[in-house]
């Protein structure tokens, strides 16, 4: 069983200058509410309550300023920061005291994932007891991405980090369940070409050693990532969308701790308190007057 989990939440932010100059990108706001609580609130989802938030150096006090610790959310957040963009599996040096001895999922901060069975898929994935999991998802531009052949079994045969050739549409998505040999394998890594150590390169040990398994979100979920401009304001669109139609906040954090019985009223009161007069705090005092506990 997987309880602890990493958001790696750091990066320059270059393609998105000049408005990641002075705010990591992680903050700024996917429509209504800073795009951390996204991948966070997918972790929660999980199950998760034991969360590393790894930050760029400098940064840690612009995140803390909106996600002090987590006691309000029933969860404990922990942060860490990285010096420079070694590349995604540095979570797992920088994360190792964290993990300790237990497995551990990962999430990219600027990952978004939405869909009906979502919860139910990520319950599965954190049952990981060994070997790792990853979520692969069609994209129309492979080439973007992490990408997974898979054989008629669903078994990955072949991963590739931005492939030039078309091998696949299948993207593996920023979100993956490991188990505690990731720390030891991480040790084996070498920098890339693009001198970053590669995420792919820990998988295809995990595919090497056939521990390496995948699951899917299906045709009816959403995978988005915001790593540009264009993402932020299409995300945002996508987010405006669904809420303002259904009147239901997607990753509102105190009512997913609240639905999991992680705090009472009394917590999500403090959370309006603390977000003051906005939409979000309209929403969480409607969401209390409706679930009066
Ligand atoms: O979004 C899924 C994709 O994420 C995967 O399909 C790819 O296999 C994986 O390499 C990654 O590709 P990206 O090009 O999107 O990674 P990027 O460098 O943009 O980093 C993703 C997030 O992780 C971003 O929010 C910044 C953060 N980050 C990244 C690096 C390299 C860090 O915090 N530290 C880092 O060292």
């Amino acid at each position: 069983m997987i309880k602890k989990g990493i958001i790696l939440a750091g990066g320059l932010g270059t393609r998105m200058s000049p408005v990641t100059k002075a705010v990591n990108k992680q903050l700024l706001p996917i429509y209504d509410k800073p795009l951390i609580y996204y991948p966070l609130s997918v972790l929660m989802l999980a199950g998760i309550r034991d969360i590393l938030i790894i930050v760029n150096k400098g940064q840690l006090n612009q995140f803390k300023k909106v996600l002090p610790n987590g006691n309000n959310l029933g969860i404990k957040i922990s942060f860490a920061e990285q010096n420079y963009p070694k590349g995604l599996p540095d979570a797992f040096n920088i994360g190792k005291s964290f993990i300790g001895n237990d497995n551990v999922a990962l999430i990219l901060g600027d990952n978004f994932f939405y869909g009906q069975s979502l919860t139910e898929q990520l319950k599965k994935c954190v049952k990981l007891k060994s070997g790792a999991t990853v979520i692969l998802h069609p994209v129309n531009n492979p080439s973007s991405y992490g990408v997974a052949c898979i054989n008629k079994k669903n078994k990955i045969i072949k991963i590739i980090e931005k492939p030039k050739k078309n091998i696949s549409n299948l993207a593996i998505t920023g979100l993956y369940f490991f188990d505690n040999k990731v720390v030891n394998y991480f040790e084996t890594l070498k920098p890339s070409k693009r001198n970053e150590l590669e995420i792919v390169d820990l998988l295809n040990i995990y595919k090497r050693n056939k521990s390496l398994s995948c699951k899917f979100l299906g045709r009816g979920g959403a995978w988005l990532d915001a790593g540009s401009i264009k993402d932020f304001y299409e995300t945002s669109a996508f987010v405006a969308a669904l809420e303002n139609r259904q009147g239901l906040k997607i990753a509102c954090l105190e009512e997913i701790a609240f639905n999991n019985k992680w705090i009472k009223k009394k917590e999500v009161l403090n959370a309006v308190k603390f977000y003051g007069k906005c939409d979000y705090s309209r929403y969480l005092l409607n969401f209390i007057k409706k679930n009066n506990s």
